[in-house]
């Protein structure tokens, strides 16, 4: 029977209230308005940006009660009016970062960052200042546009990126966040160059898929750095050359890659979301040209930069998801994954259906896991 027009009633992982646990509810999804649409959600990761709203401190507020997720992909379920470049049926990857395809920022070459709709995602609803979700007749918020942590969600048409039909959805969800921002890190906001060095701070899944993008672009050598050795092996699988704990030396970490390099890497890429890493990161560099990326999150935090450090011809740069214009560029990644160019399937750790979210959660947060795969039905 088609649900064309009419409320959804469905399962969602509900975060009422910051710093408590995710709480499976019954709740209702409204039909898409204009320019939206309405996604059944196969399967999502989990991030450590949704671990870090719920549980972090370096985060502006949002609006609770709100449904987290982010990194996803499903099926177009219906359409809304004046939606032109979707239909039912179709695979797609939603998007926290949209293409509007029209804003003077998209027009740029120089940046990814489309404003579209962006002041009501930030403030958990779509663009009539209501979310499409509720629970027990209280309105949910959205969160970043997405809520993937639900069966069913509605986004904009500018926050959606249609993917070839045969993708494996619990595989290429990984596309919508983590794995994008690590490999853009590295390719785009980078510019990686051959034959170079590089230390990537951090392996969860933006680490490693920055190390991933380290190796794509012919990198020499690929210094993983991480206070965790379990992480070690991995990093090794997806190109590291040499992996560092930091609680090994006594040493500042910059200090030991300063001297294992002979005067720094070429390269230096934060995917933490600590500000002390990324001042540590910044002086791992090369003087005269070493680039510091910073992926890893913070919104409330400042980091201390040693002015001597950028006058001595170091550049440091922010990237988010991993500098690439999402509509056009998600489906290319897919595209890569399908021809075996890039790898997805070793960043999964765990597959758990939804009501066992926040033990990914716990998995996530212990360093037990990389990715884990929520599937939602
Ligand atoms: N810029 C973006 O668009 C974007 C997108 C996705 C995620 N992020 C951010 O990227 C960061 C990483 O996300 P993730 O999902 O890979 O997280 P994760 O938790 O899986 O990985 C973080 C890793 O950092 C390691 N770590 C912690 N403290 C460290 C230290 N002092 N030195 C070295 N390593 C340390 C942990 O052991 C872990 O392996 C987070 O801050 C997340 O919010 C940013
Ligand atoms: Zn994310
Ligand atoms: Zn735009």
């Amino acid at each position: 029977m088609s649900t064309t027009g009419q409320v959804i009633k469905c399962k969602a992982a509900v975060a009422w209230e910051p710093g408590k646990p995710l709480s499976i509810e019954d709740i209702e999804v409204f039909p898409p308005k204009a320019h939206e649409v309405r996604i059944k959600i196969g399967a999502t990761g989990v991030c450590h940006t949704d671990w870090e709203y719920l549980y972090g401190t370096g985060m502006r507020s949002r609006p609770f009660p709100l449904v987290l997720g982010h990194e996803a992909a499903g099926t177009v379920e219906s359409v809304g009016s004046q939606v032109t470049k979707f239909s039912p049926g179709d695979k797609v990857i939603p998007l926290f970062l949209p293409q509007c395809e029209e804003c003077e920022r998209c027009r740029s070459p120089k940046t990814n960052h489309c404003r579209k709709n962006w002041a009501n995602t930030q403030v958990g609803v779509l663009a009539d200042g209501t979310s499409r979700i509720s629970c027990q007749g209280q309105q949910i918020y959205q969160f970043l546009g997405v809520s993937s942590f639900s069966q069913y969600t509605v986004v904009p048409d500018t926050s959606l990126a249609k993917i070839q039909s045969d993708a494996p959805l619990d595989k290429v969800c990984l596309l919508g966040c983590g794995v994008s921002t690590g490999y853009g890190a590295a390719l785009n906001a980078a510019k990686v160059e051959k034959d170079s060095s590089c230390a990537v701070f951090g392996l969860g899944a933006v680490g490693l898929a920055a190390v991933m993008g380290c190796q794509a672009a012919g990198a020499r050598s690929i210094i993983g750095v991480d206070i965790n050795p379990d992480k070690f092996h991995k990093a090794k699988v997806f190109g590291a050359t040499v992996c560092v704990n930091p609680n090994d030396h006594t040493k500042p970490i910059q200090e030991v890659l300063m001297h294992m390099t002979e005067g720094g890497v070429d390269y230096a890429l934060e995917c933490v979301g600590s500000t002390t890493v990324m001042s540590a990161a910044l002086e791992s560099t090369r003087d005269a040209w070493g680039v510091c990326v910073v992926a890893g999150w913070t919104e409330t935090e400042s980091m201390n930069v040693r002015v001597e450090k950028i006058l001595m011809g170091r550049t440091l740069k922010g990237t988010y998801f991993g500098g690439w214009k999402s509509v056009q560029d998600v489906p290319k990644l897919v595209d890569k994954y399908m021809n075996n160019k890039m790898k997805l399937d070793e960043f999964i750790t765990h597959n758990l259906p939804l009501d066992q979210i926040n033990v990914a959660f716990d998995l996530l947060s212990s360093g037990e896991s990389i990715r884990t795969v929520i599937s939602l039905w």
